[in-house]
């Protein structure tokens, strides 16, 4: 569903400005010529500005890691909106697990970066995801409900459709295990009804909903089959050229 596949990058806390930059010239060389799917990478906030000058002329979409809501003032450590826009950001994740569990990240402050950023033009990536706990509790769709409404809270029609969700179960995440697609499937599907029921079925059928959890170049073909699967949010695989240009060409293979 969803449109052009979309595959993003996250690079977590790695790669100095210097180490960035060489990434990137890489990742340029190997995915130089494809067509048929967007991508981004999320670099570290230091090296934003480097990578954006290094992706002149590409096709490469930058996306930072997390926002603050707030345009500016006395938030020390924090960085805003309209910097992020300024540095050459056109998608920034915002949710992700990691940043739920280290940094008590909840669905009300998610809303909020949420709004910031759509205030300001820069596409959320959405992450929500369970843990192996909600699951084995059986707790996945009540969390994973939870987690979109919260999150989604008063984001007009228009607001949705720059919205990218991304389903990353948090037993996935740098664990080597990722979900089967049937159970990713299982999951994206409820994440598009339940968008369906607050927005309507274009809006629903239009969102991209990228999976993130141990995605490699072995299991993303089997996963983008998926009907409801429109892209992968990629962590450890997306810190090497050849691995995340791999993943990136999943329908050659
Ligand atoms: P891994 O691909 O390393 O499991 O990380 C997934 C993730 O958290 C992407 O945001």
């Amino acid at each position: 569903m969803g449109g052009l596949p979309f595959i993003a990058g996250n690079w977590k806390m790695n790669k100095t400005v210097a180490e960035a930059c060489d990434l990137v010239r890489e990742l340029k060389v190997a995915i130089a010529g494809i067509e048929g799917v967007e991508v981004a990478i999320a670099p570290p906030f230091t090296a934003l500005y480097a990578v954006h000058q290094e992706l002149q002329g590409s096709a490469i979409h930058l996306a930072a890691q997390n926002l603050f809501w707030e345009g500016k003032g006395a938030y020390t450590g924090e960085v805003s909106p309209a910097m992020l826009k300024e540095a050459g950001c056109r998608y920034v994740i915002i949710g992700h697990s990691e940043r739920r569990q280290f940094f008590g990240e909840t669905d009300e402050m998610v809303n909020r970066r949420m709004k910031a950023a759509l205030g300001l033009g820069l596409k959320p990536i959405f992450c929500i995801g369970e843990t192996l706990r909600e699951r084995e509790e059986g707790k996945t769709f009540s969390v994973i409900e939870r987690q979109v409404e919260g999150g989604l809270r008063d984001l007009g029609e228009t607001e949705m459709k720059s919205v990218v969700v991304a389903y990353e179960p948090v037993w996935a995440i740098g664990t080597g295990k990722t979900a089967t697609p049937q159970q990713a499937e299982e999951v994206h599907r409820f994440i598009r009804e339940r968008i369906e029921r607050i927005y309507s079925r274009q809006i629903a059928e239009e969102v991209r909903i990228q999976y993130g959890g141990s995605v490699t170049p072995e299991n993303i073909k089997g996963l983008m089959d998926q009907r409801d699967i429109d892209g992968a949010l990629v962590g450890g695989a997306s810190l090497k050229s050849e691995t995340f240009a791999k993943i990136v060409r999943f329908k050659e293979m």
